[in-house]
């Protein structure tokens, strides 16, 4: 069994509800569709309920009779989730008029519904930017408490498995923080350590990236204050920096420049020093290696909300179902 099967397999196992603000969409439809009829999870589409059925209808998708359909105009709740957005940003300036304005955006809706106990996890971002799915969720889900920031990984399914474990890797942070300090690239280390704990069941190896291998180049490297800043925080973690990506993914390499290393040449987790270096690193792999990037996996949330890319097909988002689903139950505890 491959690990998106097992992946899949303990949703299954678990059943999860999850949030699909973007419910009149086609390819988030056909994916609830195959969820629900699949038992992955248990399926909350927003969106109006008229043009939903009407959808789902002209595209034979039977199984959505089976979803929880929210209206964001007007459903039971309104006020109370109304109310709860206005007691959690009042202090930020939110009137309760405001509020009852918001909680009609399908992506403040469903960050209010997980907020309230009444769903586990949300996907959105096949309509919307990642931004405008992103914000709701740290103003209102939040981080968990140890969590210092928010950050996504990718877990890379590569064709060659020479490398990561059998060829799987995570790399992070991909999606959040355009140039982080050397405090949150700690908790970018971190909070990727338990995605990849939580998602492939494998030791983390952490390689923290740089031009440069253990002072090989010439500036201060924040990426070696990074690693001395995560082991502080947690001591038994294997994580080594700074690296040269040739350092942290070939043994021979790793012999010459880093020969005491406990994570060159064996690493799968890979963290990035910024945001740029970390999308186009995905990117490049994705297209030139022909591996399968599944993500971005928002991490260290309280509940796990993930964005999706607008050019995501009904099958990624059907493989996030399941992530979400995961993360959502390890969350619980
Ligand atoms: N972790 C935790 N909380 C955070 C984080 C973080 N990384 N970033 C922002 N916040 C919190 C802030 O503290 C603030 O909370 P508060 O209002 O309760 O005080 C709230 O989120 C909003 O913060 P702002 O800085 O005002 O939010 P902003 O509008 O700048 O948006 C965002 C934050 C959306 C994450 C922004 O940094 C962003 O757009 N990042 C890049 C996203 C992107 O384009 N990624 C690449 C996409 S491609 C791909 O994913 C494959």
């Amino acid at each position: 069994m491959c690990l998106m099967q097992h992946i899949i397999a303990r949703a299954k196992a678990d059943k999860q509800r999850i949030v699909l603000p973007e419910g009149t969409e086609e390819r988030t439809l056909t994916a609830a569709d195959r969820a629900i009829a699949d038992g992955l999870a248990e399926i909350i589409l927003i969106g109006d309920p008229d043009t939903i059925h009407r959808q789902a209808d002209a595209a034979g998708l039977e199984h959505i009779a089976a979803a929880t359909i929210i209206n964001p105009t007007k459903h039971p709740k309104r006020a109370a989730y109304a109310y709860l957005l206005h007691d959690l940003r009042k202090a930020k300036g939110m009137t309760q008029d405001d509020a009852f304005r918001f909680v009609q955006n399908p992506l403040y809706l469903g960050c209010l519904i997980i907020k309230a106990g009444d769903a586990d996890g949300e996907i959105a971002g096949a309509l919307n930017t990642t931004g405008n799915v992103l914000r709701p969720a740290l103003q209102i889900i939040k981080t968990q408490q140890s969590v210092t920031c928010a950050s996504g990984a990718f877990l890379m399914l590569l064709s060659d498995a020479s490398y990561g474990e059998d060829g799987v890797m995570l790399f992070a942070d991909c999606a959040v923080i355009p140039d982080p300090s050397v405090e949150e690239l700690a908790g970018i280390a971190l909070s990727t350590a338990s995605t990849a704990q939580a998602l492939t069941g494998v030791e983390p190896r952490i390689a923290m990236l740089s031009y440069s291998t253990k002072g090989s180049g010439t500036a201060n490297d924040k990426m070696a204050e990074a690693v001395l800043r995560t082991k502080s925080l947690s001591p038994s973690l294997l994580i080594d920096g700074e690296l040269q990506a040739d350092a942290a993914l070939v043994p021979t390499v790793a012999a010459r420049k880093a020969p005491s290393s406990s994570v060159a040449g064996q690493a799968n987790v890979l963290v990035f020093p910024n945001l740029s270096a970390a999308n186009i690193g995905y990117k490049l792999v994705e297209r030139l290696a022909h591996a399968e990037a599944i993500g971005p996996i928002l991490q260290g949330m309280a509940a796990p909300v993930n964005d999706l890319s607008r050019g995501c097909s009904s099958d990624d988002i059907y493989k996030m179902i399941a992530i979400t689903a995961n993360q959502a139950r390890i969350s619980k505890g």
